[in-house]
C-alpha cells in the first residue's frame, strides 16, 4: 500500500487513482493521521505528499512529523509536498516566480538504468511537457539531495536524495497534460515495491503520452445499485436531473436499484441548452420513466434580475432549486409517497473545487455542492460522488447509453448564467444561446464536435468599437472558449483551424446583433478554470 498524505491539493484524489492504476493500493490521509497509518503497518510501502495551497511559512500551514523521513520508506513529494519536505530537512523555500500550466522539463541524468538497480528516471526521455502550479519555490536543496531535472523557470523541478530514497517534483505527475508523469508514478512505485521485484512498468505496459488503462479494473455497478439500495431503504427518491451526462448516469443507476421508487425532475429555468427537455424525456423513455418537467423560467430570470457577482449568481440558482424540490417532495408527502432523498449528479470535481477536504482551497461553488441551504430537509444521494468525468462516462458506456450521449460535453449547472458575465438579463441570454448555437453547429459541421471535450462563447461584459455598414457600433465582446481534458482537472485550449475560427467569429458579429467582437480563450487550466465564473 501507498500512503498519500492529503495537504489540499485539487489534484490529491486524483494522485490515488493513478497509483490505482499502476495496480497498487492506496489510502488517502490528512497528515495528522499519517503516523497512525505507517508507525507498524508493515504493509506501507510508500507514502506521497501531496500538493497544496498553502505556503510553508504561512500562519497555520498543514505540516507533517519529521519522523516520516527516517522510516527509511520511499517518500514522493509533489508541489507543496515537495517544499514542506525541503523545509523539513534543512532547505530553504522562498516565494519564487510564480508558474502555472505548461513547462518544458529537462533531465540532467538519462542514461540508462544499472542492471538491478532502479532509478526514478527510468525509461524518461531527455525532455517531456510538465504541468506547474505553483507561487513558491524551493531555491536550496537539503543536504543529500540533487538535482534530477529542472525547467527554465524552476532548477530544483526534479530532486532526489538517492540513498534516503526521497523525492520531490515541483510539478505535478498526476494530471493528464504532464506527459510521462505515470512514469515517474510508476518508477516510484517500482522503487517502494523493489524487495518484492514486481514492476509496474511491465505489468501495465506505460504508454509515453497519456494513461495507461489498468484493463482489471471494474466500476462495480452492482456495487454501486447495492449501496444504493442499502442507503434508501423503504423510501423514496426525487431526482435532479439535468440531461447532462452526470445526472443521467446518477439517474440511471438508482433507477437500477429502486425502479419505480425513483421519480426524476427536470427544472426548466431558462438557462440550459435549447432542446435539454426534449432531451432528458427521450432518455428517460428509454429506462421506462417519465420524468416530471417543471417551468421556472420566469421566476428563475427574476431572482438573477440585477445580481452580478458568480458566486451570488450560483447560490441564487442552487437555492431556487432546491425550493423547487422541497415543494414537490411535499407534494408527494401528501400523497403518502416517503420521499428522504434528492439524488444528484454530483462528480469528484465538483467536491474537490468546492472545497471538499480540510486543506483544500475553495474555487467556486458549484451549485451542486456548495449552494446547498442549512435549511434543507432531503437528504442527498450521490452515487457519483467519488468518480472523474471520464469515469463516469465509462459507467454509462457499462450501463448501455448510447456512445453520442456519454460523450456529450459537460455543461454546468447554472447553466448560461455562469457565461453571461455580470447581469442575466433575457437579451444577453438570447445573445449567448444564439452565440452557442453558431458555435457547435460550426464544430459539427466540420466533424470536430465529437473530439471537443468543450465549447462555448462568454458574453464577456467587456464593450468594443466595430463598424458595420459604415455605422459605428459599441457593442459587447465574445470570447469563445473551446478545450481539451478527461478529467476536468487540466486542460489545453483546443487548437482549432483558423478557418473554423473565422467562420464563427463572422457568423456571431453579423448575425447577432449587439455583438462587435470575437475573441479566442487561450489560457489553459490552471491557471484559468474553464469557465469564466
Ligand atoms: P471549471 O470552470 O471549474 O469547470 O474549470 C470544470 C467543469 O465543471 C463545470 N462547472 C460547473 N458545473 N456547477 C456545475 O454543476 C457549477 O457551478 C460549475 N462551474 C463549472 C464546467 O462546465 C466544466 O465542465
Amino acid at each position: 500500500m501507498i500512503i498519500v498524505i492529503d495537504f489540499g491539493s485539487q489534484t490529491t484524489h486524483l494522485i490515488g487513482r493513478r497509483i490505482k492504476e499502476l495496480g497498487v493500493e492506496v489510502k488517502i490521509v490528512s497528515p495528522e493521521e499519517i503516523l497512525r497509518f505507517t508507525q507498524d503497518d508493515k504493509a506501507v510501502k510508500g507514502i506521497i505528499l501531496s500538493g497544496g495551497p498553502s505556503s510553508v511559512y504561512a500562519k497555520n500551514a498543514p505540516t507533517v512529523d519529521k519522523k516520516i523521513f527516517n522510516f527509511g520508506i520511499p517518500i514522493l513529494g509533489i508541489c507543496y509536498g515537495f517544499q514542506l519536505t525541503a523545509h523539513l530537512l534543512g532547505g530553504k523555500v522562498v516565494s519564487g516566480k510564480k508558474e502555472y500550466g505548461p513547462a518544458k522539463l529537462k533531465i540532467e541524468n538519462c542514461l540508462p538504468t544499472e542492471e538491478g538497480k532502479l532509478k526514478i528516471t527510468q525509461s524518461l526521455p531527455e525532455s517531456f511537457v510538465v504541468w506547474m502550479s505553483h507561487g513558491d519555490e524551493v531555491i536550496k536543496l537539503p543536504k543529500g539531495f540533487k538535482v534530477v531535472g529542472s525547467s527554465d523557470g524552476v532548477p530544483f523541478a526534479f530532486v532526489e536524495d538517492k540513498d534516503k530514497k526521497i523525492y520531490g517534483l515541483q510539478f505535478h505527475p498526476e494530471v493528464e497534460h504532464t506527459s510521462f508523469g505515470l512514469q515517474i508514478l510508476s518508477n516510484f512505485v517500482d522503487i517502494c515495491n523493489s524487495k518484492n521485484g514486481s514492476s509496474a512498468q511491465e505489468k501495465f505496459k506505460i504508454q509515453p503520452f497519456g494513461f495507461a488503462q489498468d484493463k482489471n479494473s471494474k466500476f462495480k455497478i452492482k456495487e454501486i445499485e447495492d449501496n444504493i439500495k442499502k442507503t434508501v431503504g423503504e423510501s423514496y427518491v426525487i431526482g435532479a436531473v439535468s440531461g447532462g451526462v452526470d445526472s443521467t448516469v446518477a439517474s440511471v443507476l438508482t433507477a437500477k436499484a429502486i425502479g419505480k421508487k425513483f421519480i426524476p425532475i427536470f427544472v426548466d429555468n431558462g438557462l440550459m441548452r435549447r432542446g435539454t427537455e426534449e432531451h432528458v424525456i427521450k432518455i428517460f423513455k428509454q429506462i421506462g420513466i417519465k420524468p416530471v418537467v417543471i417551468n421556472a423560467v420566469g421566476e428563475m430570470l427574476r431572482r438573477l434580475n440585477k445580481i452580478t457577482d458568480s458566486e451570488e449568481k450560483r447560490k441564487i440558482i442552487g437555492n431556487f432549486y432546491i425550493e423547487i424540490f422541497e415543494q414537490e417532495m411535499k407534494k408527494l408527502l401528501t400523497k403518502k409517497i416517503p420521499v428522504k432523498f434528492l439524488l444528484q449528479g454530483t462528480i469528484y470535481s465538483d467536491v474537490i473545487e468546492s472545497q471538499g477536504t480540510k486543506h483544500s482551497a475553495k474555487i467556486k461553488s458549484h451549485h451542486n455542492v456548495g449552494g446547498l441551504p442549512k435549511y434543507m430537509k432531503l437528504k442527498l444521494l450521490e452515487p457519483v460522488r467519488n468518480f472523474y468525468k471520464d469515469e463516469v462516462r465509462e459507467i454509462g458506456r457499462k450501463l448501455g447509453l448510447p456512445e453520442e450521449f456519454v460523450n456529450k460535453q459537460p455543461f454546468p449547472g447554472p447553466g448560461y448564467a455562469v457565461r453571461i458575465r455580470g447581469e442575466v438579463t433575457r437579451k444577453r441570454l438570447e445573445m449567448e444561446k444564439k452565440a452557442d448555437e453558431i458555435v457547435l453547429y460550426e464544430l459539427e459541421k466540420a466533424g470536430i464536435l465529437p473530439n471537443v471535450f468543450l465549447s462555448f462563447p462568454v458574453m464577456t461584459n467587456a464593450y468594443s468599437t466595430a463598424v458595420k455598414g459604415d455605422g459605428r457600433q459599441f457593442g459587447e465582446v465574445v470570447a469563445i472558449r473551446i478545450v481539451e481534458s478527461k478529467d476536468i482537472m487540466t486542460s489545453t485550449w483546443s487548437r482549432m483551424p483558423y478557418d473554423i475560427l473565422q467562420k464563427i467569429s463572422s457568423r456571431i458579429v453579423n448575425e447577432i446583433s449587439g455583438v462587435s467582437r470575437v475573441v479566442y480563450d487561450i489560457t489553459t487550466k490552471p491557471p484559468a478554470t474553464m469557465e469564466w465564473e
